[in-house]
């Protein structure tokens, strides 16, 4: 969205703004910028915003309602369910989908990550980050956003900046020099570091670089962001005109190193012919695609009806249980937005009142706030989503750890069937808790997040072990040295065999002090997107007071549908990046 767009919208639709939904959008960006501190008190949300507590109340009722935030007494977190908004742009954009192909091969060839980014106003939003060198955790993530002065991508940006957009450059430059309004930023090196190269470099180096790639066709980022980060980027122009004008550059493809194995200009000189090559076949990927509906390649993938329809459903609901509490064209406004996707790339107005069950009306007044915000982009008749949408919470949903997605879900679960509840991954051989919500109840064991314990003796390593490719079941078979824990646990290896065929037939596995007297677990896989297990959730009990039976019916129906909400949760935030799993 260019600047000058939004103050003609501003000024020729004044009244059509949807006061709600803009301050409910104010509302998600303010609890967005502390996601890193995974809370915010409404107290903190009032002044944040300037808005008035009944307004916040009611605004956090609207999206506590719709599923997308949670709330803790005062306390607000972002939920994993937001980013349907994000991945609703990522989807209908179709750019991550699109360059992946030259990506990976880039990542593949180089041993380097490499990511795509895309203009946001003045700043450079990842849609795209694909990580190698895992020593190094990558320091930005998709939907992440960066000013365009301090990386690589930037600098192809400004080389077509016409002269509104250096100003709103150099006005934010002004108005923000601390770069307050680039979180991320906080999580690069500080510049008081004693491992920082340079200071904050001198943002109006931006023209001579913006003039540098106009002579060389590529841009440089030596340490701009971070002390030892380096990066190579290249554009890729969409040549027909389907994401904006034609001719204009819709993306950066960049290679990023380290100055332990480049310096700037050895990646440079090293990555800078392939990195051509790379770029000039997505921008023909880009021509080729031209914004038709697609099928994404990943059949689980995030897929419009769906969201769109449950977060319909919610609105309904809500509006009953909540009644004047509850901003409907709030939640219509952000259903708008979850209709977008693959197959709903450049919709029309009609297309998206169809997809959405709600008023043309409704839907226009909606598509309007969201153009004056710099969310969607009108073409013709036909509207799409912008980068900016994912400044809603997306970064920090998509960096959870497993651990912290599933502890509300655990909660809620103890607090149903009042047993204890955790979460594990394999980890060699053992199982390793990630999460544990306790109940009241002293039990013998305390088990802490952390606590690893033999896989073969436990419910949640039974189905774990089920869900491994047969090739590695049969190896951990070979290698495994059982031990008699109690005088239950099952020692042979012919029958833990059977034991994990059952675990993968039936679905869960039952263990009766195997792994202690008295303990009793039952435990259920937790796949991701593309059906593997990723994990195991279970309900531990004593042996003597809960029967095998009762495991079976009250305590697996429970297990098996807080499961299938983490699930839905984990295909959410892993949509477009890999999940973290601890
Ligand atoms: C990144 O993908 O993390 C990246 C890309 C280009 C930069 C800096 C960081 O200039």
């Amino acid at each position: 969205m260019l600047p000058g767009e939004v103050s003609s919208v501003r000024r020729s639709v004044p009244t059509e703004i949807v006061g709600p939904l803009e301050r409910g959008l104010a509302v998600l960006r303010a609890v967005s910028l502390q996601a890193e501190g995974r809370t915010i008190a409404t107290a903190d949300l009032v002044r944040a915003t300037g808005l008035a507590r009944s307004t916040v109340d009611r605004v956090l009722a609207t999206l506590s309602r719709c599923g997308f935030i949670r709330l803790n007494g005062r306390d607000t977190a972002l939920a994993p369910a937001l980013t349907a908004l994000g991945n609703a742009y990522l989807s209908s954009s179709g750019l991550p989908d699109l360059l992946a192909p030259y990506a990976d091969r880039l990542a593949e060839m180089f041993d380097e990550s490499v990511s795509v980014a895309v203009p946001d106003g003045d700043g450079v939003r990842f849609v795209s980050q694909l990580a190698r060198r895992r020593t190094m955790s990558p320091v930005f993530r998709v939907g992440d956003l960066l000013p365009a002065e301090r990386c690589a991508p930037g600098a192809l940006f400004a080389a077509e900046w016409d002269d509104t957009e250096w100003s709103a450059w150099q006005r934010r430059l002004a108005a923000d020099p601390g770069c307050a309004g680039f979180p991320v930023l906080r999580r690069a090196r500080p510049p008081g570091d004693p491992d920082a190269v340079g200071a904050i470099p001198d943002a109006s180096r931006l023209r001579h670089r913006a003039a540098a790639v106009m002579a060389g066709g590529h841009a440089v980022d030596d340490q701009l962001v971070d002390a030892g980060l380096v990066a190579v980027a290249m554009p890729v122009r969409d040549v027909v005109g389907v994401l904006g004008p034609a001719g204009r550059t819709v993306a950066a493809l960049s290679v990023v190193s380290h100055t332990s194995r480049h310096s700037a200009r050895t990646l440079a000189d090293h990555v800078v012919g392939e990195l051509r090559e790379a770029a000039r076949q997505a921008q023909d990927a880009v021509a080729a695609d031209g914004g038709h509906p697609v099928r994404r390649v990943d059949p689980a993938g995030p897929s419009a009806g769906p969201v769109a329809a449950a977060v319909s459903a919610a609105v309904s609901a809500a509006k009953v249980e909540l009644g004047s509490g509850y901003l409907q064209s709030l939640a219509r406004g952000l259903a708008v937005i979850t209709a977008f996707g693959p197959s709903l790339r450049r919709p029309t107005l009609s297309e998206l009142a169809q997809a959405t069950g709600l008023p043309r009306a409704t839907v226009r007044r909606a598509l309007i706030t969201f153009r004056q915000l710099g969310y969607v982009r009108a073409d013709g008749n036909r509207f799409c989503l912008l980068p900016r949408v994912l400044e809603l919470g997306y970064a920090p949903l998509t960096g959870l750890s497993l651990g912290t997605l599933v502890e509300p879900h655990l909660t809620r679960l103890v607090g149903q069937v009042h047993e204890s509840a955790s979460v594990s991954v394999l980890s060699g051989d053992d199982i390793r808790y990630v999460a544990r919500v306790p109940t009241v109840r002293i039990m013998s064991v305390a088990i802490a997040v952390g606590t690893r314990f033999p896989a073969y003796a436990t419910a949640m390593g039974r189905v774990l072990l089920a869900g491994l490719p047969d090739a590695d079941r049969a190896a951990y078979l070979q290698r495994v040295r059982t031990e008699p824990l109690t005088r239950h646990t099952v020692t042979d290896v012919g029958r833990l065999g059977r034991a994990l065929d059952e675990a993968a037939r039936d679905g869960y596995a039952l263990v009766r002090e195997e792994l202690e007297d008295g303990l009793q677990s039952i435990a259920v896989p937790v796949r991701d997107r593309a059906g593997r297990v990723v994990a195991a959730a279970n309900v531990s009990t004593h042996a003597a007071r809960v029967c095998a039976v009762t495991a079976r019916e009250v305590l697996l129906p429970a297990l098996r549908a807080v499961v299938a909400a983490i699930e839905a949760d984990l295909y959410a935030v892993t949509a477009y990046s890999p999940p973290v799993l601890v």
